[in-house]
């Protein structure tokens, strides 16, 4: 089967190479991810896991943090990278879907091995119906409205 199209191979690289740097002691599991900004620069971020499991956090919503924290601004970034070593290319878990949404809205979502890049979706197909802050403001507007 053809390799989906996706351009940004310096987006690739850097998932794959962050990959490296993930602390997974308990699973064992590797995962690299990496966000492009619209305004060039990219964000990386791994999975960092706990010994009480549960305060794991997610290569995904690392890179996102990263960025918030760097100063980029919801809404300002165009695709997100997520490398695993599996066979099946490896979506993000509902909680990186929801923080993605949030802060990136219906980006391309790219699944990559550290050799092939296997899958390319929007966010919106990964997470059809979400909740967001629109809901908070219309709730807010019905106690202003008494
Ligand atoms: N993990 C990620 O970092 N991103 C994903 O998209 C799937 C899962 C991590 C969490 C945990 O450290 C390990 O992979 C196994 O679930």
């Amino acid at each position: 089967m053809a390799a989906p199209h996706f351009d940004d191979d310096a987006l690739v690289a850097a998932a794959r190479a962050v990959r490296a740097h993930a602390w997974a002691p308990f699973s064992h599991f590797a995962v690299g991810a990496a966000l492009r900004h619209r305004d060039g620069r990219l964000v990386t971020g791994c999975n960092v896991e706990n010994a009480t499991y549960g305060l794991t956090v997610c290569a995904e919503r690392v890179a996102v943090f990263k960025a918030i924290s760097e100063g980029m601004r919801p809404g300002e970034f165009t695709a997100v990278v997520v490398v695993a070593d599996t066979e099946e290319p490896t979506p993000p878990c509902g909680a990186c879907r929801q923080i993605l949404w949030e802060f990136c809205g219906d980006i391309p979502v790219v699944m990559a091995t550290p050799t092939e890049v296997k899958a390319v979706l929007g966010l919106g197909d990964l997470l059809p119906r979400p909740f967001d802050g629109r809901f908070l403001s219309t709730d807010k507007e019905r106690r202003a409205e008494g």
